[in-house]
């Protein structure tokens, strides 16, 4: 094995290219380097080239450009955004780059069977950025379930609460608010939520059905009195639990400069984030963007050996941490997103895991999964071992393959068999 670091190239330096992934390189430098990247936008692009030491020639301001190049590096990290990964990603592949792609693969499916087609069979590495299964948590929850403790798992409810904030913040006013910009909420959330289902249980999904809506970020529900920006609006001051001006003018004020603050602007002062605000869509009403995705929805399924899970995700939650109950014939487990309990029916005994305390240095995003993942895929690209990564092309693309079949359920009042 060499002790010289495995070396990254970054397409996309943005809140999770730049922000998330590389701080892994500048934190365990004897493990990888990052010596290129593609970014249009000057800030992100020089913050990269300034934090990791890139020389001029390999900053670029588009991926096709450094796509075009000879192989700069033995990985590329694709973070672009959902609609921008297929392309860079299959040209990164053809190179033969070790890839570690974003999710979604891709905003439809004929595009992400493009993806796991081009992956398939080949010698490079390439993983998408399931971060749930990196992280001491689930990975405990799985092994719980391998144990056979919990006897017949015969069902599994699993909550993905997104938060009533971060919803307003992603899926009404940023990013994936809206289906043709991005892709439904089923695949640019909850992709996870399947994908974290297929990992615990380690079956396959057979049969889904799916209901939910956009029901309350909708025009009519604006208050009279609400203006279009929140900054102009009477009730921005403790009369709306939505208001732009309240919620980041707070983060601002206490000091407080990380995610979802750093995705609106890059002058972290009061006047840096009222510029935003009075000009950007992080500072429109909830009640007048151009948002479809939906704000809460379930999906029922089916698994193999009979195995059930219902998954609900819903705006309308102060909660962060996905909840997870696993119901099987000799006993039952569950998730708060930080302990997990397991009680066996025939002791009538309850074991408590605190994992993310046992796990002591978690770090970074996603319970640890972002540092996770960034560790094992340099440890896979380094053994030259698909084998040490969990979210290869083949299972991410079944849990895609679920969340299109739930989002063709909602839309057609159907069940769904699971196509791959
Ligand atoms: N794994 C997770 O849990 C997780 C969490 C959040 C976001 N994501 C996904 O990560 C991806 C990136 O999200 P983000 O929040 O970092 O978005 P972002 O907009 O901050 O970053 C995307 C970057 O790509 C850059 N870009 C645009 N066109 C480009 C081009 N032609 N060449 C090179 N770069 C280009 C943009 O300028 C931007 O900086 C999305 O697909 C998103 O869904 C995953």
């Amino acid at each position: 094995m060499s002790s010289k670091p495995i070396t990254l190239a970054i397409c996309g330096a943005g809140s999770r290219g730049l922000l998330s992934y590389a701080p892994y390189a500048l934190k365990h430098p004897d493990e990888l380097k990052v010596v290129a990247v593609a970014e249009p936008r000057e800030w992100f692009r020089d913050e990269a080239m300034k934090r990791h030491k890139i020389p001029a020639k390999s900053v670029f301001s588009d991926w096709r450009e450094m796509a075009a190049k000879e192989k700069l590096a033995d990985a590329v990290l694709v973070a672009t955004q959902d609609s921008l990964h297929k392309e860079p990603a299959i040209a990164f592949i053809k190179k033969n780059y070790d890839v570690l792609l974003e999710k979604p693969m891709a905003c439809n499916e004929t595009d992400c069977r493009e993806i796991a087609e081009a992956a398939r069979g080949r010698k490079s590495i390439f993983a998408l950025c399931h971060v749930l299964r990196y992280t001491p948590y689930f990975r405990r929850m799985k092994a719980i379930v391998e144990s056979g403790v919990l006897g017949q798992i015969a069902t599994v409810r699993h909550i993905e609460p997104v938060g009533f904030w971060h919803q307003a913040h992603s899926y009404v006013r940023g990013n994936w608010r809206n289906e043709k910009l991005s892709s439904p909420m089923i695949l640019s959330k909850s992709c996870h939520d399947m994908d974290i289902l297929l990992f615990i249980l380690g079956k396959k999904c057979l049969r889904i059905s799916s209901f939910g809506s956009l029901m309350h970020f909708r025009k009519e529900n604006k208050p009279k009195n609400a203006e279009a920006r929140c900054l102009d609006c009477p009730l921005a001051d403790n009369k709306c639990p939505y208001s732009a001006k309240a919620f980041y003018m707070k983060m601002v004020n206490d000091g407080n400069f990380g995610w979802p603050l750093s995705v609106i602007c890059t002058e972290m002062t009061p006047v840096g984030v009222e510029k935003a605000l009075r000009k950007g869509p992080y500072g429109r009403c909830v009640y007048s963007c151009d948002n479809d995705v939906v704000d809460h929805q379930i999906v029922s399924m089916l698994f193999e050996n009979e195995t059930t899970a219902s998954f609900t995700m819903t705006a309308f939650t102060p909660k962060m941490h996905r909840e997870t109950d696993i119901f099987g014939s000799l006993g039952c487990l569950r998730g708060d997103g930080n302990i997990i309990k397991v009680t066996n029916f025939l002791t009538g005994r309850t074991d408590e895991f605190d994992v993310n305390r046992e796990s002591g240095d978690i770090t970074g995003g996603h319970g640890g999964g972002d540092e996770g993942l960034m560790k094992d895929f340099v440890k896979a690209v380094r053994a030259r071992d698909f084998s040490l990564l969990s979210s290869g092309p083949e299972v991410s693309l079944e849990s895609h393959m679920m969340a299109f079949a739930a989002e063709r359920s909602r839309r057609n009042n159907t069940v769904e068999r699971i196509e791959l």
